[in-house]
């Protein structure tokens, strides 16, 4: 089994997800810059794994900070964890891993600054291990809402490799699978950055689960031809209404759903919850270079000089939303309420 992330001998290692189907390359990292290039690159990428990334490198930029005393290294520090958050925008569990790292921080006042090294070093650790945990958690909530033989479509990769492991998305499939149902899923390819293609048909089929890759065109036409029960996809940031940012094409698909009838699941962690965005217009939306669009692999795929937009995600409005499955129970409509109870006071179901 492959691993997306691990913290191993004073390094960060992390499977190359841009070579991927073709190639399985580990990179190994010993430079907290290298690990912020590694999230803006693409390296690691997914909302909760983009918190491991970040937290991990926050560790390990700690690691070599030459401080004599704490307010010496708390300075360098601070500089590591603004770095760190201006890798990408949008998914907030980035920001989330960097305020849970400066929290340790500063709620450990005490400590001397190879201490805080060590602590810092075990809290990103921790993050790592429990994300594994909350994706698991989340399985078992979202996997009651499977019927055994059900169609899902999913939309880029909510999967092992979006996370410390098992996944959002593709956990709810994994826990359904694991308690005997016989699941079929449709990948979407989603483009530009084909994470579908490349990277959900990959995970899927090592785990020998059915799947059927589809272009992203080809969604409506499943619906309308009865093949698709239920849609699952993942979220890189929810506002307190609900609104869900996630990989571009989650809008058109969740638009498809709501004409055909068909249940539109984010399933995400607690940490993807953004109570301080009301609505999802407020939420920050990457633009990416434009070569991700034109070029396929360096083969120009438009003409030279033409035009272009590459927003990275876009928002699906509540309304369109059906349930949003979380480590702590489903939320349902009126979202905001129960979003934030959750946040706040723990679980619901
Ligand atoms: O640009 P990416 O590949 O980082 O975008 C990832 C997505 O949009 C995923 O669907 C989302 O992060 C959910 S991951 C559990």
């Amino acid at each position: 089994m492959f691993k997306t992330i691990e913290w191993k001998n004073n390094s960060v290692v992390m499977i190359d997800q841009r070579l991927l189907p073709s190639q399985e390359v580990y990179r190994i990292y010993t430079d907290f810059l290298d690990v912020a290039e590694a999230i803006r690159k693409m390296v690691v990428r997914g909302a909760p794994a983009i918190g491991v990334a970040a937290a991990m490198g926050i560790a390990l930029g700690a690691s070599d900070i030459n401080a004599k005393d704490r307010r010496g290294f708390v300075k360098e520090f601070k500089k590591i964890c603004k770095i760190m958050a201006a890798t990408r925008p949008t998914a907030v569990n980035l920001f989330w891993a960097i305020e849970r790292m400066k929290r340790v921080a500063k709620e450990n006042p005490k400590l001397g600054v190879d201490e805080l090294k060590q602590v810092l070093i075990q809290e990103a650790k921790k993050i790592h291990k429990e994300d594994i945990e909350i994706n698991k958690q989340m399985g078992r909530y979202g996997s009651s809402l499977i019927k055994n033989k059900a169609a899902i479509l999913t939309h880029c990769n909510a999967g092992a490799l979006a996370t410390a492991g098992y996944g959002t998305a593709l956990g709810v499939i994994r826990a359904a699978v694991e308690q005997g149902k016989k699941i079929k899923v449709f990948a979407d390819e989603t483009r530009p950055f084909l994470q579908g293609s490349r990277l959900t048909a990959w995970e899927l089929m090592k785990d020998g689960i059915d799947t059927t890759l589809i272009t992203d065109n080809m969604a409506g036409y499943m619906m309308k031809k009865g093949l698709i029960d239920v849609v699952i996809v993942g979220a890189d940031r929810i506002a307190s209404n609900g609104d869900t940012a996630n990989k571009i094409g989650s809008y058109s698909v969740a638009v498809l759903a709501k004409e055909h009838k068909i249940p539109f699941y984010v399933a995400a962690p607690i940490s993807t919850i953004d109570l301080n965005i009301k609505h999802g217009d407020k939420i920050p939306i990457e633009e990416r270079d434009t070569k991700e669009v034109t070029h396929i692999k360096d083969i120009a795929i438009a003409p030279a000089g033409i035009k272009v937009r590459n927003p990275a995600f876009d928002v699906t409005p509540n309304r369109l939303i059906t349930a949003i499955i979380t480590e702590r129970g489903i939320a349902r409509k009126s979202f905001e309420k129960s979003l934030k109870r959750m946040v706040k006071a723990g679980n619901i179901s």
